[in-house]
């Protein structure tokens, strides 16, 4: 006999009372209540008291046998509960089914981690074991989530216009940012495909094949180093679109986004989203992901640091560096023992150090104290509190050094310290798009510009002129849209006319000749007829992550990789037979490890 359910282990209410049913689960717990054996019945659903009592004698010694993680199986009939025996707490918590069948169809072994259990298990052990822990109610509840997002998503670009097509995984190595992965050919000896990126170029290249909206739910493979919020493999609500403009982009995917917290998660978000020039998030927060649920913005201080007594305030300001500084709210309570750690953290990320002033507190009312107040007059003083818009009790923070690093250094010291100081309100979803960025940045070792974005990015037409003059001050058609401080997307609008991109790949250094060999697939197509066009990536995984509020990328994911790259579950990567690396004619350089 193979009990075969009628219902799910989370929909049974009161009204459901007198039916006979059948569930199908695991056992979650297991009470023997002396005569009566209480067991909740798991799965995706929910969960559902079952009773066994000793008048249905078969059911009863079956039900005495049951064991956390059994797979099971009851049939009886649901009784609503009364008194003290509700358990308000539980959608199901109004019934229970009283047994009057029962089957043990899986006995489980004992398990190495309880799913039921709110005990900290180490991530190692839970991602060994991904199966136990996919049973636990916070990756349930994520994956379903998920799900319910990627159908919007394609409910979302289906209702516009938008046709899912697949590309390539086997894909050929072409530089665009990351490392890639490699994937040796049999049939090619000596030959590589490389796995995507992203479908950047696919994607423009089924514009020119007038596919006109193309999205794709898209894997992306980067050989990176990780971090919480990054993989080797994630994947991308991936979309491009003919004949738009920047704000075309923009539009669709803030309907897109308020449709999704409104149907997911029952919030109403306000639209338009902020927007801020790049230049104005690097001058405000150092960074162009700024976290905007805080404050602590930087301030420029240069003028005031031309005039200082102290010297490596002076030299940086009038010797082509700056001076910024950050105040922080109450900041003046931090010890001589935090502010070390501070100084060390801005060293890590490459300031020469950190400078630290106190208003007031022990230094007295209205004065500054630290190692370097001495240098500052009482004028000066005065002139930086309006400065920096802070008084007694704040702490001021300083770097001074070239822009580039002020602005990274301060940047991150301002996220970690709103963290570490509790300065950020819960419960706000602060987007913001992020646009005008610059088009090239300076490659100081190789000394030539390199595409922030990719070669393939437009420039904004206001400064295509100073393409051949000032390079530095292009700015491109490209955009990222942020969330509480993360990047959850990014895109721009593309290149189609030939003279743009020749004078772009001249400008990046890359000759003709290499251009044709690097992406003559998509210079071929851009000369047949090319509709103007755009598009966007959104990062899945860190999406669901910020609507989750999950500390980490692998909390929402179902087979993630650890920060070193292995699945724990699988043990990839592995060594392989001596004699398939024969077959693809490759020879690792490390002797191999037997497995
Ligand atoms: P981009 O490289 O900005 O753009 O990627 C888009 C978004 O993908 C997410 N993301 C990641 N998520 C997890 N792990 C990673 N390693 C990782 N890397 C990126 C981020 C990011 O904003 N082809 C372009 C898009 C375009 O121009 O249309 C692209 O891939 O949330
Ligand atoms: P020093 O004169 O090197 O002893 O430094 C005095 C203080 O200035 C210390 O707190 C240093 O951390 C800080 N400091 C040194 N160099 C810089 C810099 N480039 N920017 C900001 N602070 C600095």
């Amino acid at each position: 006999m193979q009990l075969k359910r009628t219902n799910n282990c989370g929909e049974l209410r009161e009204q459901d009372a007198g039916k006979q049913v059948t569930l199908t689960g695991w056992v979650n717990s297991y009470r023997d209540h002396g005569g009566v054996v209480f067991v909740d019945l798991r799965d995706r659903w929910g969960l559902t008291q079952a009773v066994f009592h000793p008048e249905h004698a078969e059911a009863y010694a079956i039900g005495r046998q049951l064991r956390n993680e059994d797979v099971a199986g009851i049939h009886g009939r649901v009784t609503a509960r009364a008194g003290t025996a509700i358990n308000p707490k539980m959608p199901t918590g109004h019934i229970e089914v009283i047994v009057e069948r029962a089957e043990l169809i899986n006995k489980a072994d004992a398990v190495p981690f309880s799913p039921t259990s709110h005990d900290v298990v180490n991530e190692d052990t839970r991602l060994k074991y991904r199966y136990l822990d996919l049973r636990r109610r916070p990756m349930t509840e994520a994956l379903v989530l998920r799900h319910r997002v990627v159908k919007i998503m394609r409910d979302y670009c289906d209702q516009h216009g938008f046709l899912e097509i697949e590309t390539p995984i086997l894909y050929k190595s072409t530089p665009e940012g990351a490392r890639e992965f490699l994937v040796p050919s049999r049939l090619h000896a000596g030959q590589f495909y490389a796995l995507p990126q992203s479908p950047q170029l696919f994607k423009q290249v089924l514009m020119v094949g007038g596919m006109d909206r193309y999205m794709q739910i898209a894997r992306c493979f980067r050989d990176e180093d990780l971090r919480a919020d990054r993989q080797p493999e994630f994947t991308q609500l991936d979309l491009e679109m003919s004949f738009v403009e920047r704000e075309d982009v923009i539009e669709l995917i803030t309907g897109l986004i308020v449709r999704l917290w409104r149907e997911v998660l029952g919030i109403e978000l306000p639209t338009p989203f902020k927007r801020m020039s790049w230049q104005e998030a690097m001058d405000r927060f150092g960074i162009d992901r700024p976290d905007t649920r805080f404050g602590m913005e930087l301030a420029d201080v240069s003028n005031w640091a031309a005039q200082s007594q102290f010297a490596v305030f002076r030299d940086a300001a009038v010797g082509g560096g700056c001076v910024k500084m950050i105040a922080v709210p109450g900041g003046g309570s931090l010890s001589r023992k935090q502010l070390d750690a501070l100084t060390e953290e801005a060293k890590k990320l490459g300031a020469k150090g950190l400078a630290w002033i106190k208003l007031g507190g022990e230094a007295g009312a209205g004065n500054m104290g630290g190692p370097i107040a001495k240098f500052i007059t009482p004028g000066q003083q005065q002139e930086l509190r309006r400065l920096t818009s802070s008084g007694d009790g704040d702490l001021l923070l300083a770097v001074a050094d070239k822009q580039e690093v002020a602005w990274r250094v301060l940047g991150e010291i301002r996220q970690l310290l709103a963290r570490q100081l509790n300065m950020i309100p819960a419960n706000r979803h602060d987007f913001l798009w992020i646009v005008d960025f610059p088009s090239f940045e300076r490659d100081a070792a190789a000394g030539r510009y390199i595409a922030r974005h990719h070669p393939f990015t437009a420039p904004l037409d206001e400064d295509l002129e100073l393409l051949k003059t000032n390079p530095d001050k292009v700015r491109a058609k490209a955009y990222d849209i942020v969330l509480n401080g993360i990047e959850i997307g990014g895109g721009s609008i593309r290149i189609h006319q030939r003279d743009v991109q020749s004078q772009i790949f001249s400008l990046l250094g890359i000759s003709p000749d290499e251009a044709q060999k690097k992406f003559a697939f998509l210079l071929d197509a851009l000369r047949f007829g090319a509709p103007p066009h755009g598009g966007i990536a959104l990062g899945l995984d860190r999406l669901i992550m910020l609507m989750l509020n999950r500390a980490s990328i692998r909390e929402v994911i179902a087979f993630p990789k650890t920060q070193s790259g292995s699945d724990l579950m699988t043990e990839a990567p592995s060594p392989v037979e001596p004699r398939q690396l024969q077959d693809l004619a490759i020879a690792a350089i490390k002797p191999l490890v037997k497995a």
